[in-house]
């Protein structure tokens, strides 16, 4: 899979650690930066994933900051995207399974790594249902 990851200063050292693990699981990784922990504003590299995403250029996008909150509410500025702020592997599955989510955002701040590597397994295996859910799917997207 093709994923493109970014994060802010407060998500940067989980967001390396996370870009690794990707590549180890053998995915396709866009890291759209930064490069440092510099201070920087989240909806800058939210835009970037987001844009990677709705433009075909990734398959999944993955955004890191400190709560995951800000980032998911700029991605979802996006036309495209259904992102969605994620901090246990439960409603990692559910917003696959119920939301088609594809972008995540995660808490660099509150949530382990360890424990972000667990929802990212289950965000990037986890199939959509469909089903009942596609029309509300589609009742989201109609509102881009
Ligand atoms: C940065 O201090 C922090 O506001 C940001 O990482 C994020 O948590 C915003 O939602």
């Amino acid at each position: 899979m093709i994923i493109s990851i970014a994060s802010d200063h407060a998500g940067f050292e989980q967001k390396q650690q996370l870009v690794d693990y990707l590549v180890a699981k053998g995915h396709q990784v866009i890291d759209q930066g930064p490069d440092t922990d510099d201070r920087v504003d989240y909806p800058d590299y939210a835009a970037k994933v987001a844009n990677d995403v709705a433009s075909g250029a990734a398959d999944r996008g993955v955004l890191v900051c400190g709560t995951g909150i800000g980032m998911a509410l700029a991605a979802d500025k996006v036309a495209g995207i259904r992102a969605a702020n994620i901090i246990n592997p439960q409603f990692a599955a559910l917003c696959r399974e119920h939301n088609d989510a594809n972008v995540i955002t995660l808490s660099g701040r509150f949530v382990t790594l360890e424990t972000n590597q667990e929802i990212l397994d289950v965000f990037l295996t986890t199939e959509f249902g469909g089903g009942r859910h596609a029309g509300r799917v589609e009742k989201i997207m109609a509102l881009d």
